[in-house]
């Protein structure tokens, strides 16, 4: 029997009432995982294949074949696309930032550049993406500075962002605009990303929501971290978008590379971890639209090679045979007593 005819209930239909619910999808897992997808999900998101350097390998050359394909999917389903993403230091040509010297571009021309790809990446899909992550990481995470040092600020200075929101609010006027992080509930991060997107604000620009990316694990952040952190955002009056969920089995600094499948204790403790931050999220739900999976289950995750090269992870609700786990179970129940 397949996950499609079984009497699971979806996913995406669990939380009917509350937000989206949305998968990183690669090419692989489209052709591996379709139906399992068209199932469970309700919002979409390119893993990759939108990025700056996938789009527009050269200037003026681009590959939208992958990104098309994704469109396609999502409409043949009826699923909404959220775009990512238009602007960040990584994943983007190098091209972008050099002349035909190879020596750094001026303002002028990064500007322009920045422009044309917007205009062609955002135009293309208007009407279509409901959302997209304009601007993605960047604030730093040490603690004493504010801003990553990239070529974005390098080249065109602090005012870099506001420029990106006002050139994807001209391409697609009806999208729903985005700064998008991660380490977003660490607090010394957490009040940068704040005063960042309020001083986006204070400048009129139209940005509407705020990106929590939310590659957590399953023994941290804690809740009210979680809490504290939603609760700041939310204060700006902003939309708050759940974009690239996923709860590595492993702390960060773990390096331990030794287990063919997860442990009983490991299960456990995900789904209780599943559990107390869908029970946050869903007080939330007012200010949350979409909560996005970076993928859709253990069969694939980047997390596979991240950060030990080779090591399997689990991160989702769903297991390697795209079957529910037992915290799938546990989102059902809890959805259903709020
Ligand atoms: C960041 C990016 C994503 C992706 C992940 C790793 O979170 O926003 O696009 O590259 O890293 O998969």
């Amino acid at each position: 029997m397949t996950q499609a005819s079984s009497g699971l209930p979806a996913l995406h239909e669990v939380f009917r009432d509350a937000f989206k619910i949305g998968a990183a999808l690669s090419m692989g897992t489209l052709s591996a995982q379709a139906s399992f997808i068209a199932k469970h999900f309700n919002s979409i998101t390119a893993e990759n294949v939108m990025k700056p350097e996938e789009v527009q390998p050269h200037e003026g050359i681009y590959t939208f074949d992958a990104a098309d394909r994704i469109f396609e999917f999502a409409q043949a389903n009826h699923i909404a696309v959220r775009g990512h993403t238009l602007l960040w230091h990584n994943q983007t040509g190098d091209w972008m930032f050099r002349n035909s010297e190879g020596e750094p571009c001026t303002r002028e021309q990064l500007l322009g550049r920045l422009q044309t790809h917007i205009n062609t990446v955002v135009g293309r899909y208007r009407g279509q993406a409901y959302a997209w992550d304009v601007v993605n990481e960047a604030i730093e995470d040490k603690s004493d500075q504010y801003l990553r040092n990239t070529k974005w600020l390098e080249i065109l200075g602090e005012d870099y962002l506001r420029e990106a929101f006002e050139m994807a609010h001209q391409a697609d006027p009806d999208a729903l605009l985005f700064y998008n992080d991660y380490n977003e509930t660490d607090p010394v991060k957490r009040d940068k990303i704040f005063k960042l997107v309020r001083s986006l604000l204070d400048q009129d620009t139209p940005i509407h929501g705020i990106g929590m990316q939310a590659h957590w694990n399953i023994y941290g952040p804690t809740i009210d971290e979680i809490r504290s952190a939603l609760e700041l955002y939310a204060s700006l009056g902003l939309r708050i978008h759940i974009t690239e969920l996923d709860l590595s089995m492993f702390r960060f600094e773990d390096n331990r590379a030794d287990l063919k499948a997860p442990t009983v204790e490991m299960l456990k403790l995900q789904e209780e971890r599943y559990a107390e931050i869908f029970a946050v999220l869903l007080e939330y739900r007012k200010v949350i639209d979409s909560v996005t999976f970076w993928g859709a289950a253990d069969d694939y995750t980047w997390l596979d090679d991240f950060p030990v090269r080779g090591r399997k992870n689990w991160p989702f609700l769903f297991d390697v045979h795209q079957h529910p786990k037992a915290s799938f179970g546990r989102l059902v129940d809890l959805a259903a007593s709020k």
